[in-house]
């Protein structure tokens, strides 16, 4: 049976210049690298410069993957960007970033799922094309979360850094089974239950402020591995794919220990796994799009390659996209 496929046909990713590691932030705050070593395996993140922002970041990364995939920024009928630090309340950051490009057609919107974002961008951008509503699309995950810190609370303050990436998706036939390149299957969940376990406490609506990142750290460390390895398992179960045939596992990079926890638990070996949270810090919905570009980079990941995505985040919200490159 022949069906719509997307399959990524370029990814890019953006840092801001500005590289803070643990002892450079031990200066002003009451931590050590030590400490965050050891909870989160964290060495350092990147700061937007003053005036740097999410769309400037998420715009560089959007360059970056239609320079890879040889596209033209015309042919881009369809823009995600996956954001919670977004550059104003509204208009929405892709917006910003769809003229930039200098695109006027088709639609841009934003995607609000915090860390989870960039999957349920993908997912979502996916059913565009799978329907044939869209043709060429392009999902941004981008975030500035250095300008929701609170630099006095040293629980929340140490893990987050700034960054962006993009990928290229393109529809093109697949014959239905899982030797197709491109997406195979994706899966979505939220349980708002949990919303006050790791959220922002301001709002346009409630606070009329921008607000600073609260997280019960223990609490989302608790929840993450069950959650993340339950919509790997719904991925394996919806393709008949197992553990075993992952060539790559490019997780959301939130924290060293839960990476770890969630591969050994899915047996999968850890030269498999992509880790960039060490030198990016958790970047949100712009982790996992930044730990990919760079493992395409370098050569890692190759075409034909069976490779899963997962997040976990705010709300909770959490998901999985598994695919053929
Ligand atoms: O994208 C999804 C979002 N987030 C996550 O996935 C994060 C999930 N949670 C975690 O990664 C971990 O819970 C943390 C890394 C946030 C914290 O690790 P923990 O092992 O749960 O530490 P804790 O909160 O239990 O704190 C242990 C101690 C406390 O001191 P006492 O009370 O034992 O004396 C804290 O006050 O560590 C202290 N502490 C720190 N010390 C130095 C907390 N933050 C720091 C810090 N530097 N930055």
């Amino acid at each position: 049976m022949s069906v719509l496929r997307s399959v990524i046909v370029g990814s890019g990713s953006y840092l801001p210049e500005n590289c803070v590691t643990n002892d450079e932030l031990a200066k002003t705050v009451d931590t050590s690298d030590e400490w965050i070593r050891q909870r989160t395996g964290i060495e350092q993140r990147h700061f937007a410069a003053e005036g740097e922002y999410t769309s400037d970041l998420g715009y560089n990364a959007a360059r970056a993957a239609l320079e890879h995939a040889g596209i033209d920024a015309q042919d881009v009928d369809l823009i995600i960007c996956a954001t919670a630090t977004p550059d104003n309340t509204f208009p929405a950051t892709s917006v910003e970033i769809q003229n930039r490009l200098g695109i006027n057609h088709g639609a841009a919107f934003d995607m609000q799922a915090v860390c989870s974002g960039f999957v349920f961008a993908l997912s979502t951008a996916d059913l565009y094309i799978q329907c044939g509503k869209a043709k060429t699309a392009l999902v941004i995950g981008a975030e500035t979360f250095s300008r929701i810190l609170d630099f006095e609370d040293r629980t929340t303050c140490v893990l987050f850094g700034d960054g962006a990436g993009a990928v290229v998706l393109q529809a093109e036939e697949g014959e239905g089974n899982v030797s197709d390149r491109g997406i195979l299957t994706s899966h979505i969940r939220s349980d708002g239950r949990h919303k006050d376990k790791l959220f922002v406490d301001g709002g346009p609506s409630t606070t009329k402020t921008t607000g600073y990142l609260r997280m019960e750290g223990k609490e989302v460390f608790k929840h993450a591995v069950g959650m993340i390895t339950d919509v790997i398992t719904d991925a394996f179960e919806a393709t008949g794919v197992k553990a075993d045939d992952l060539d790559w596992f490019v997780p959301h990079q939130a924290n060293k220990r839960i990476i770890d926890a969630s591969a050994r638990k899915l047996g999968i070996p850890q030269e498999k796994v992509v880790v960039t949270v060490n030198r990016h810090g958790n970047t949100s919905a712009a982790s996992i799009p930044l730990a990919l570009n760079e493992a395409v980079l370098d050569g890692r990941i190759q075409k034909g390659d069976l490779v899963m995505f997962e997040a976990m985040g705010g709300g909770f919200t959490w998901g999985s996209v598994l695919l053929r490159w």
